[in-house]
């Protein structure tokens, strides 16, 4: 929204949500305290807001002087009743629409921006359409195909803008906000059906790409082959491409497993077995992705952990951002508490209050027990001091240029490294004296 008040300054853009903390954070004069850290957002919104960008809690006034709205709650996993663990909770869309619906006076064009499942407009459409009142809606499909960490970078140079819709004059009216900055060759426009699972089609491609070469990593270390060597040797082919094939201790993020879990649903919804349990598969390697990198761990430790201090180098679900849902490193610590570890992390962007509500979510054991076995460390010197290793878990820049001489002759020797993210220089390593150990080497 603030990259469209931006290339728009003749359209006001108001930002609504029922959290008053959150809102206010948006509405601080220090930018460094916005709730999101997103490289080049804090200058965006410093140069909108208060002309044509404003962020409210007066839900009922926007939705009444909007002419479009953009429904952009979240639409988490369900952990409860029919379709637990896998389906899409829709409830904060559903009370978004029935708002909506509520409150309209005059004709809207109401866009869905969450990640939805298939034909989820059309119960939108039902809601909307059955008030009683004369209003007009128009619905339509805008998935959101930006990445964060590069999130702006994303949203000024798009590889398409995807809308999908029945009215040609509602689908034109948002395709006029894009082409302020996007050129007209990269606005698709589509049914609302397509818009929709084009969006989940899109992550589970992405992430089925990363389980692959992580399929192929653990192939390698039998082999000898390396797989930074075969994800460049097939990058080259131009059919496959060289992007997403970075072996990785796992894949994290709120998209991918959620997506992907939805989309598995959705095709058992319709019986199509087959087709669930194919892209089940994607989740099922990147969990064993996860517990492979601890279970190495252990066992190179001389098979036990308990007692012993890991530092983790990163808790971020990647590198430039301060998100953890879903992070790698959650699952990875769990596993290696399970086994008495101690755990001190270091993230240049996470705090410790982030990390044990992370592990106290997993409810593996008692908030007490979490807080004496793990905590964060303001340098990574000191989440390093009297290590018996270190597990990178995210590939953060600054994490290549530490003295890692000096982290060296601090730790407990032997002094190993697990990289899970291979970003490290492994001979550079090996002639300080630790015991590498990376992913698909
Ligand atoms: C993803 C999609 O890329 C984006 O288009 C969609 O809108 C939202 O979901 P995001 O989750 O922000 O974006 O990050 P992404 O860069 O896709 O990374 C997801 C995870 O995969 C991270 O944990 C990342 O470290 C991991 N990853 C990515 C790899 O392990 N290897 C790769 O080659 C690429």
């Amino acid at each position: 929204m603030a990259v469209i008040a931006k290339n728009n300054p003749n359209i006001k853009v108001t930002i609504v949500d029922i959290n008053q903390e959150r809102i206010n954070a948006w509405n601080d004069s220090d930018t460094s305290n916005l709730p999101i850290y997103e490289p080049g957002l804090a200058g965006i919104v410093e140069e909108t807001r208060g002309k044509n960008l404003f962020f409210s809690t007066e839900i009922d006034k926007a939705i009444d002087e909007s002419e479009m709205i953009f429904i952009s709650v979240n639409t988490p996993t369900k952990t409860y009743g029919k379709g637990k663990g896998m389906a899409a909770d829709l409830k904060y869309v559903e009370l978004c629409a029935r708002n909506i619906a509520k409150v309209a006076k005059t004709d809207k064009i109401v866009v869905e921006k969450s990640t939805l499942p298939v034909r989820t407009a059309q119960a939108i459409k039902s809601i909307l359409d059955n008030t009683g009142s004369d209003v007009n809606f128009s619905i339509l499909s805008n998935p959101e195909f930006l990445a964060e960490g590069t999130a702006i970078q994303d949203l000024l140079n798009p590889d398409r803008v995807l809308i999908g819709g029945e009215s040609e004059e509602a689908i034109e009216s948002l395709a006029s906000i894009y082409g302020s900055w996007v050129p007209e060759s990269q606005i698709l426009r589509t049914n609302v059906w397509s818009s929709e699972l084009s969006k989940l089609t899109a992550n589970a491609f992405l992430a089925q790409r990363i389980s692959s070469i992580n399929a192929i990593s653990e192939l390698c270390e039998k082999t000898e082959a390396n797989v930074d060597e075969v994800a460049k040797a097939i990058g080259m082919d131009s059919r496959i491409g060289s992007k997403f094939l970075k072996s990785s201790v796992g894949f994290g993020g709120s998209c991918f497993q959620k997506d992907i879990l939805n989309l598995v649903y959705i095709a058992r919804s319709y019986n199509l077995q087959a087709v669930a349990d194919y892209w089940e598969q994607v989740i099922t390697l990147n969990n064993h992705q996860k517990r492979r990198f601890a279970d190495n761990l252990i066992s190179t430790l001389y098979n036990t952990v308990s007692g012993k201090k890991i530092g983790f180098l990163g808790w971020a679900f990647k590198k430039d951002t301060n998100d953890t849902r879903e992070s790698a490193a959650i699952y990875v610590a769990d596993h290696l508490l399970n086994e008495q570890a101690h755990i001190a992390v270091y993230d240049p962007k996470v705090s410790s209050v982030k990390i044990q509500s992370d592990l106290n979510y997993l409810n593996t054991r008692s908030e007490d027990e979490n807080k004496r076995l793990i905590e964060a460390k303001d340098s990574p010197y000191e989440a390093l001091n009297d290590a018996h290793a270190v597990a990178i878990m995210t590939e953060w820049d600054e994490f290549k240029t530490y003295d890692w001489h000096k982290i060296y002759t601090k730790m407990k020797k032997p002094a190993f490294i697990f990289d899970g993210r291979n970003i490290l220089d492994q001979s550079k390593m090996e002639k300080i004296g630790f015991d590498y150990y990376s992913i698909g080497k």
